[in-house]
């Protein structure tokens, strides 16, 4: 790690230059700060989200500092809104990084029994089927190139050990459970690396973000940093794991 001149700790990139990087989720939070880290390390960045003010609002800041990054207001639980997408991006759709960050958080009222239809339906179509939309979009044309790198954010409330599954936040939990094995699924379809792309699922730990609020224990740097690594590590047969500050932890 080294320090940015704002003081904030800083995951150290290898030159991007040449490389796209798609970043469902990167107007805010965790998504904004891996847009902003791999642009800085020379990538060209798609941000994607749902917001056109706040889209619009990263863009500008970024392109201000003179980092190469478009920005693009997408639902992505909308596989057509998202397919658009990618038809406007032209060549630069043939990406080499995907992070799968967009999400929101579920009612705090959200236990099994007492969550709605609705209420399930809005988590699980963009935590769950907007990162099915991104993967079968962006992904395979990695495959074909033979270099890929996707990283998806679950989270460890979903896990079926440790801090997780423990009840309440029911879509949110399922969502990422779901997330997980997407990931782990994908990465098996995918030989575990044989084709050079990696597909892998981070739990960053409670951040510092607008879903994770400021009293969260981590800052957005710290969450961001495995995500950043896997993001731009060498080829491997690790992978399709879920990982937690550069570890393998258990689903
Ligand atoms: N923060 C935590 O403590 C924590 C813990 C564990 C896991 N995670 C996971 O880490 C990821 C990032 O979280 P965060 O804390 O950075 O969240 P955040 O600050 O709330 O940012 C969420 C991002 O997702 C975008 N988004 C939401 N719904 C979307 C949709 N339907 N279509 C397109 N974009 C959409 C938002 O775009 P707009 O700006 O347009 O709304 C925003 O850029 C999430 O997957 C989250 O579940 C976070």
């Amino acid at each position: 790690m080294r320090q940015s001149l704002q003081g904030t700790p800083m995951t150290l990139l290898t030159d991007l230059s040449g490389q796209v990087a798609i970043v469902t989720g990167g107007s805010r939070g965790l998504g904004r700060h891996c847009a902003e880290q791999l642009a800085a390390a020379g990538a060209t960045v798609v941000i994607i989200g749902k917001n056109p003010d706040s889209v619009a609002k990263a863009t500008s800041e970024l392109v201000a500092k003179d980092l190469d990054v478009v920005g693009f207001a997408a639902d992505v639980s909308d596989y057509d809104q998202l397919a658009a997408v990618k038809s406007e991006l032209g060549v630069l759709a043939d990406a080499q990084i995907l992070i799968c960050s967009a999400a929101v958080m579920a009612e705090k009222i959200s236990r099994t029994l007492r969550t709605t239809k609705t209420e399930w339906d809005r988590v699980l179509e963009t935590n769950l089927n907007g990162v099915f939309h991104a993967v079968s979009l962006f992904v395979p044309s990695m495959v074909e190139a033979g270099y890929g790198r996707v990283i998806n954010l679950s989270a460890c409330l979903s896990r079926f050990t440790g801090p997780g599954l423990g009840g309440g936040l029911a879509p949110y939990r399922i969502s990422k459970t779901a997330v997980t094995a997407l990931t782990r699924n994908l990465a098996a379809e995918l030989q575990f690396g044989a084709k050079n792309v990696l597909v892998d699922a981070v739990c960053p730990g409670h951040i510092q973000t607008d879903m994770g609020g400021a009293a969260a224990p981590r800052t957005i740097a710290q969450g961001a940093d495995t995500v950043l690594w896997l993001a731009t590590r060498e080829q491997s047969d690790q992978t399709g794991l879920l990982w937690e500050d550069r570890v393998v932890v258990d689903f």
